[in-house]
């Protein structure tokens, strides 16, 4: 029996993951295994009416649970940064969620604004280190509001922090068994403390696997060469910011943000799934957003427990949707509504 923790969240996100509940429902009966949900209304919603977006708690209650399954972060009401930094940001350092892992591929029918590209050429994945960096959030003003201001940003990069995510980046590649290749994705020629670590870690790491093919490529160039010739990637590793950066990028090539996915991974304690479009405020409460991002999000939860017949079943049937169905997977341009995506998805299990 899996414990689920929901986070449905703000804007779209409520919409979008009952949507992923509904195909887990379904998915779940037609496989077998059992699990049992906990909504929790952390975020925006209850931050405006309670002043705090999650109870004190809260990590402790949450890693009781298998898995969570979050649905979006970001209210037009409150301030930038507060939800992002107390929630996601929380979430993924509290519970060492210290890998992003977005998969970048693109589906059979799936509109992609790379001219002739198609779903054979573009299908990698992105593991974005996800506790360090400059998401730290260390720093300082000196002479805050004069003239001589100037705002330092700290990028924090442990030895351990690295190896640890290039690890599991050197797994992976194998696991996926595909190319076998994996490039670390930096800025070696200007960042030269950070970057002189990471290339150090990544070359020792590399004596271990022999049969991975490794490469390397600059964040500039990994942005030119992931529109140029998208076929190349197998597998990418890099850090939290370059990481946050041609994800985005990631998601445009293979559709947009109606089927863009990600894992908040911890592999030895509890991960965290979501669809990476954002709470999407003016669409909220239409019935119009893609819900198929959150469909995938819960795929990948569902790989991670080890339910890989089910997860197979719910990518086969979301490539279906896009293949045989849907217009357009931006928000209103579907030809159907959120529900009906959901219902589809449901349908073609
Ligand atoms: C993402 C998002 C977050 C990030 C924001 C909302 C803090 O953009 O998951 O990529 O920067 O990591
Ligand atoms: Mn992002």
């Amino acid at each position: 029996m899996y414990k689920i923790a929901v986070i449905p969240g703000d804007g779209t996100g409520p919409e979008v993951i009952n949507e992923g509940l509904k195909v887990l429902e379904a998915v779940s009966k037609k496989t077998g295994f059992k699990y049992k949900t906990r909504m929790l209304d952390y975020g925006g919603e209850r931050y405006r009416k309670t002043g705090k977006i999650m109870p004190d708690n809260a990590i402790s209650e949450l890693k009781k649970f298998d898995a969570i399954y979050l649905g979006a972060v970001g209210d037009p009401k409150v301030k930038p940064g507060i939800l992002e930094k107390g929630l996601l940001l929380k979430l993924r350092f509290d519970l060492k969620q210290y890998i992003n892992l977005r998969p970048v591929k693109l589906y059979p029918g799936v509109w992609t604004p790379i001219k002739d590209k198609g779903h054979e050429d573009i299908d990698f994945v992105v593991v974005r280190e996800n506790n360090e960096g400059l998401y730290v959030g260390e720093g300082e003003f000196i002479k805050k509001g004069t003239k001589e201001e100037v705002a330092i940003q700290v990028s924090r990069n442990t030895r351990k922090g690295i190896e640890r995510c290039v690890r599991f980046a050197f797994e992976y590649t194998k696991k996926r068994n595909k190319r076998k290749k994996l490039t670390l994705c930096g800025k070696t020629n200007v960042l030269t403390y950070g970057w002189d670590l990471w290339e150090r870690v990544f070359n020792e790491v590399a004596k271990e696997y022999e049969d991975i093919t490794t490469d390397y490529a600059h964040v500039d160039a990994t942005c030119m060469w992931m529109v140029k010739n998208p076929e190349w990637f197998d597998v990418i590793v890099t850090d939290n910011m370059f990481g946050d950066i041609i994800t985005d990028l990631g998601a445009m090539i293979q559709g947009g943000m109606g089927i863009a996915a990600g894992g908040n991974l911890n592999p030895k304690g509890v991960s965290m799934f979501e669809p990476i479009g954002g709470s999407a405020p003016k669409y909220t409460g239409k019935n119009v957003i893609n819900p198929l991002a959150a469909i995938s999000a819960m795929q990948m939860m569902l790989e991670c427990l080890g339910e890989d017949k089910a997860a197979g079943m719910v990518e086969r049937s979301i490539m279906k949707v896009t293949g045989e169905k849907l217009k357009s997977l931006s928000a209103g341009k579907m030809g159907y509504s959120t529900t009906e995506v959901g219902d589809l998805v449901t349908e073609f299990l």
